[in-house]
């Protein structure tokens, strides 16, 4: 087989997790203070892919070639390919068609997270041979997901998020695909939502008698375009840490598998783990729960954070109850105004959402 590209797709509008992407890439959004896209970068790599296309949207591109760069830090060679607007996966495969070549690739969701890497799906395609693979894995609620339908090993019908599913095998965001993906998309017509869809050009690669193979992955999938997944993306990566603390505690408990990066000041404060500190954040006076990730330069003072996602620069002060389930962009600043009625007083951007109880 020719060698095997990687595709990521990195570009689409983000409307679930607004207004985190009014300002900023959801692929960038960290996870266990990676952003998320890196995942599916190292999976790539491990899996001997050494040359990868990455699709930005003209918005959010440039953001995503700073973090990613060209890709040496993961040992691999990462070309960014701008998509003009968002018109679905099989048009950003489209856009790609110059990148790709007549290759072989492995198209991969840039806010999607594997557990398992794709190393065994990269054998699978290689051993098998076959015109497309394709990643799947049963959910409890197929109606929400693309799903498909397998007869004698092989994958005879894909239905975008069907009313009543037939099976309950959802399409995972990896995907294997032969040259021929582009004669299907190039085929299909627009979706009633407007996008070319990628299991339309799969299920035009089925129709035309094409080899499509079903791969059901092992360990855990996410998909992180809402804010319960990135919570729960968060939580599932936080379990898998290995403790270490390289940052400063003074009179300061850290209980479990906890990481505190050198440059953080923990002083009078409980960690609790799974959690990460970030470089140069200061908790102070403070309690850090369980699937707390807590980015870089943050401030935690006389406070309480659990299940949490802050991003850099960002912090909470002086909190009555326990702060959790959220996610804080970046240089956020929860606190109380001192020595004013008591009050709220809020400065939030468009869509935000502020829960109080
Ligand atoms: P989605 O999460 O399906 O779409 P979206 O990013 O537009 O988000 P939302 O539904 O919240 O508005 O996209 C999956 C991945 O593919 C994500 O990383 C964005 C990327 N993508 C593209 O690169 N180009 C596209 O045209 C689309 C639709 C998505």
């Amino acid at each position: 087989m020719d060698r095997l590209k990687g595709l990521i797709l990195s570009g689409g509008k983000g409307t679930r997790l607004r207004p985190i992407t009014f300002t900023s890439a959801k692929q960038l959004v960290p996870v266990a203070n990676r952003p998320v896209l890196f995942y599916g970068i190292e999976a790539m790599a491990r899996a001997g892919i050494e040359e990868i296309g990455i699709i930005i949207a003209p918005e959010t591109g440039e953001e995503i070639r700073e973090a990613a760069g060209d890709g040496s830090q993961f040992g691999v060679r990462i070309t960014y390919i701008v998509q003009d607007e968002p018109a679905g996966l099989a048009h950003a495969v489209l856009t790609a068609e110059p990148f790709l070549g007549t290759d072989p690739f492995v198209m991969y969701l840039g806010d999607n997270l594997l557990q398992g890497g794709i190393a065994d799906l990269v054998e699978a395609f290689r051993a098998g041979e076959p015109d497309a693979l394709i990643l799947l894995t049963p959910v409890p609620d197929p109606e929400h997901y693309g799903v498909a339908e397998l007869e004698d090993g092989r994958v005879v019908r894909l239905q975008e998020k069907p009313p009543e599913p037939k099976t309950d095998l959802a399409l995972v965001g990896v995907y294997m695909f032969t040259a021929q993906i582009h004669d299907a998309a190039r085929a299909i017509e627009p979706s009633a939502r407007g996008e070319l869809e990628i299991t339309d050009a799969i299920q035009w690669l089925v129709d035309q008698g094409r080899r499509v193979e079903p791969h059901v992955v092992q360990g855990w999938w996410k998909d992180t375009g809402r804010l319960e997944d990135m919570l729960e993306a968060n939580r599932l990566v936080l379990d898998t840490i290995e403790r270490r603390v390289d940052g400063e505690l003074i009179d300061a408990t850290v209980d479990g598998r906890v990481v505190v990066e050198a440059g953080a000041v923990l002083e009078r404060a409980t960690v609790r783990g799974p959690a990460i500190i970030g470089a140069g954040a200061r908790i102070t006076d403070a309690y850090i729960g369980p699937y707390s990730a807590i980015g870089p330069d943050c401030v935690v003072e006389r406070a309480e954070v659990e299940h949490a996602i802050l991003l850099e620069k960002s912090s909470v002060r002086d909190l009555d109850a326990r702060m959790e389930s959220s996610l804080l962009g970046r240089e956020v600043r929860i606190g109380r105004s001192l020595g004013q009625p008591r009050a709220y007083r809020f400065l939030v951007g468009d869509r935000s959402e502020i829960g109080i109880a």
